[in-house]
């Protein structure tokens, strides 16, 4: 028997879309599902002025094969020299829609991140002023903290204080991982909301790490045990409009994920709607996949859900994905959640 689900068309609010060849191959992925994505600046050297975003996204719209129609939503990296007057300018003139927030070390190209928070306070002070969201990535980086307790030692020490400082700052806490990440989220007062990845959905530390080490599983922040999975699993499903889609889609090559020093980073573009159909109706809320992926955060971020729409199809018949796609830079192996797959975007 086939089922159909028709939703608005989704948007991806954490996406990682690179530049030359990786972004040629992987931008069509995302494009045939999704409306729009906040485009995250982690490019080499990184996106940080106005100029950098509006360059940046004119190569992304060069790079869109005709007959595909997508947004990218620009996103700043804020660095310890950002300009309060550039930042703002690039929001009033429409370029950025977000600024990033990297702790310095955090993740793959962070080194230009922040180091000291007091640095970057005129630019933060002028981001909850004019209403511009700051998107983090929320980890200490301070090497006495074990890598499984760096999200939740970053609420403590500086999310709250950070918010208790600017309560008028408009925060999006990124990929969040573990059970006090949704609690922050789903309790604090104030402006706050959080993005859930779709691999860490499918999958806890137990999938990366027992009967072998299955690096293409490695990203950051890392997959935490099980009872965190359910935390994030029962938060996206939950229809609470502060948790939606942010896939984190984050391509590696082959060579560059199975190294003695693998990078960071999931690639999950081209199966993550039918991997989230699968996720919903396991916790019984296909009915609330469309505001997790469609509807939460275009309200987020003040602007209008999609006119067109997607449909999603099950059958009998597990759907077969590509392993990994090719790109000019080399392969990139596709997340495999470990399980046949059922659904397919046919519309
Ligand atoms: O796993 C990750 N990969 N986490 C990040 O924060 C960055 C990303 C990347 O750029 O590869
Ligand atoms: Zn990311």
């Amino acid at each position: 028997m086939t089922q159909r689900l028709t939703i608005r068309r989704p948007d991806d609010w954490h996406l990682h879309l690179r530049d030359g060849a990786m972004l040629a191959a992987v931008l069509p992925e995302t494009a045939r599902h999704f409306a729009r994505a906040i485009i995250m600046p982690n490019l080499v050297p990184p996106v940080i002025t106005g100029d950098d975003a509006r360059a940046y996204r004119d190569r992304i719209m060069a790079a869109l094969p005709e007959g595909l129609e997508f947004t990218p939503l620009m996103t700043l990296y804020l660095t310890e020299s950002t300009d309060p007057a550039d930042v703002a300018a690039a929001f009033a003139d429409g370029i950025i829609h977000a600024v990033k927030l990297y702790p310095a070390g955090a993740t793959t190209n962070s080194a230009s991140g922040v180091r000291d928070l007091s640095r970057v306070r005129p630019v933060l002070e002028k981001m909850a002023e004019i209403g511009l969201p700051l998107c983090i990535h929320g980890e200490v980086t301070t090497p006495d903290v074990d890598i499984f307790d760096r999200e939740k030692v970053f609420l403590d020490t500086v999310l709250d204080p950070l918010r208790r400082d600017l309560p008028d700052l408009k925060v999006t806490l990124e990929h969040v991982t573990t059970s006090e990440g949704i609690d922050y989220v789903r309790e604090a007062s104030g402006d706050i909301a959080g993005t859930i990845t779709t691999h860490h959905l499918m999958i806890n530390r137990n999938h990366m790490l027992v009967g072998g080490i299955r690096p293409h599983y490695y990203c950051l922040p890392v997959a935490k045990r099980s009872t965190h999975q359910q935390a994030l699993r029962v938060a996206a499903t939950s229809g609470n409009p502060r948790f939606f889609l942010g896939t984190d889609s984050a391509p590696h090559t082959d060579p560059n994920k199975e190294s003695a020093c693998g990078c960071a980073g999931v690639f999950s573009a081209t199966n993550t709607m039918a991997c989230l159909a699968h996720v919903f109706e396991e916790e019984a809320a296909l009915d609330r996949l469309e505001g997790f992926a469609s509807l939460f955060g275009p309200a987020r971020y003040g602007l209008p859900v999609n006119d067109t729409t997607i449909t999603l199809e099950k059958t009998d018949m597990p759907v077969v994905y590509p392993a990994r796609i090719d790109t000019g830079e080399g392969p990139v192996t596709l997340f495999d959640p470990g399980h046949s797959l059922y659904w397919r975007v046919t519309a």
